[in-house]
Formats: C-alpha cells, sequence, structure tokens
C-alpha cells in the first residue's frame, strides 16, 4: 500500500565482494538513509561518505544498481524492485568501501584550468553578467558543477583512457572559455585540444548528460568546445 515502510536488500560492495543487509525504509528514505541504518543498527564499520544530505555538496555519490547518482537524492522505493546494489562509483581508486578518492577527477579538473582568470586582474569589481546576455543563458545551464564525479563514473571514454579530462572539467572549461571578462589563455585551448586526453575523445553517448544530478547538458558542453575549437577557437 503507498505509504506504508517496506523491507529492502541492499547489497554494498565492500572489498572484494558484496554484504547483504536487510533494512526497513519509508517511501521518502534514501539510499543514504538506508546506509545511515546500516552503519547504525548492523554494522559500525562500513564507511560511505556524505555532508549536506540534499543533493548540494556532491560527497554522496555512489553506484545504483550499476549507475552512477546522489544516494541523498535516490529513493529505493522509486528503483521499482526491493533489492538493489551499492557499490563505489568507477574510475576511481577506492579508500575503503564505498568511499573513494577524488584525486584522479580533479587532477584532470585542474588541468582544464577552472579558476577564473579576469582581464582586469587590478579592477576593484568584477564585472556584473547581465541574465539575459549570451553568456549570462549559456552560465545558466552549466554552472551548477557540484563536483559530485557522477559524470566522470559515467563516461565510457573513461574507461580506456585515463588521461580524458571527462565532462565535467570540459564544462568548466566552457565556462571559462565563454566568459567576456575571462583573459582566456591559449593553454587551456591546448589542453582541450589535445588528441588522447581533450574533447575529441568524447563519443556523444550522453552517459554524463543523462546521470548529471543537476541537469547539466554536458554532451552540449563538448559539442560546443569541438565547433569552437574546429573553428580556432571561436566560440
Ligand atoms: S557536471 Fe554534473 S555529474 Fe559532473 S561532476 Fe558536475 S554535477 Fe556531478
Ligand atoms: S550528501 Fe551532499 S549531495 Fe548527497
Amino acid at each position: 500500500m503507498a505509504g506504508e515502510s517496506q523491507t529492502y536488500e541492499i547489497r554494498v560492495q565492500r572489498g572484494g565482494g558484496a554484504v547483504s543487509y536487510s533494512v526497513v525504509l519509508a517511501p521518502r528514505m534514501t539510499v543514504l538513509d538506508a546506509l545511515f541504518i546500516v552503519q547504525r543498527t548492523i554494522d559500525s564499520t562500513l564507511a560511505f561518505r556524505c555532508a549536506c544530505r540534499v543533493g548540494m555538496c556532491g560527497t554522496c555519490a555512489v553506484r545504483i544498481n550499476g549507475r552512477p547518482g546522489l544516494a541523498c537524492r535516490t529513493r529505493p522505493s522509486e528503483l521499482g524492485r526491493p533489492a538493489m546494489d551499492v557499490a563505489p562509483l568507477a574510475h576511481l581508486p577506492v579508500i575503503r568501501d564505498l568511499v573513494v578518492s577524488m584525486e584522479p577527477f580533479f587532477a584532470q579538473w585542474k588541468r582544464a584550468r577552472p579558476r577564473f582568470r579576469p582581464k582586469q586582474p587590478e579592477a576593484a569589481a568584477t564585472a556584473a553578467i547581465p541574465p539575459d546576455s549570451e553568456f549570462g543563458l549559456l552560465a545558466a545551464g552549466k554552472r551548477d558543477c557540484i563536483t559530485c564525479g557522477v559524470c566522470f563514473a559515467a563516461c565510457g571514454v573513461r574507461t580506456t583512457s585515463g588521461e580524458y579530462l571527462g565532462p565535467a572539467a570540459v564544462n568548466r572549461a566552457l565556462l571559462r572559455i565563454a566568459d567576456p571578462r575571462e583573459s582566456g589563455g591559449p593553454e587551456r585551448l591546448a589542453v582541450l585540444n589535445e588528441e588522447r586526453g581533450g574533447v575529441w575523445r568524447c563519443h556523444t553517448t550522453f552517459d554524463c548528460t543523462e546521470m548529471c544530478p543537476k541537469g547539466i547538458d554536458l554532451t552540449d558542453s563538448i559539442a560546443r568546445l569541438k565547433r569552437g575549437l574546429a573553428a580556432r577557437g571561436r566560440l
């Protein structure tokens, strides 16, 4: 009956195999709630990460039934079955249980030069961007990345290439390059244009866009940069 609690089997990948737990969840409870119940009532050694619990910080990303997503935004009641598999994000080294090192993600993020480099660094204030300007409209759909690593884990190219920047880093680079206040930099374009690590590696499978919890059209960001690079840096 709608609104009733239900028993779920949660199989958590730990070390070399999966460990199964039985938890009772109300319909609005999340995978993160289930992990807390396991940790507090069954096995206090279970390791996972979270902070905000409302989809803002990006730290709780895991694989749920094979798909990367935020544990705090995924309800077992909406997954369609009373059992679920929870595993650490792919393409990142496991520290323990569901906790991964984000180092490979941020190493690529840094390569894309994510920091804002103003054209006029000595100016007292940064110019405001009108929300209805070309860049204002672009940024509105691209700027909400919470660096959760979901797109990085979803990306098929990362399966075979440790050199690929990954969707989030490319998206951040686009935001910087398209910003009229930015001083740009040939180094960033050179990284994006790399044969093995740059945007040309993307096979346009849309997995990153489909799974991004912030709804960022990452495939569009990558395509814009491909077009821009093909037109010699015009975006
Ligand atoms: S682009 Fe989306 S999926 Fe990728 S890290 Fe940012 S919020 Fe997460
Ligand atoms: S705990 Fe912050 S996004 Fe899930």
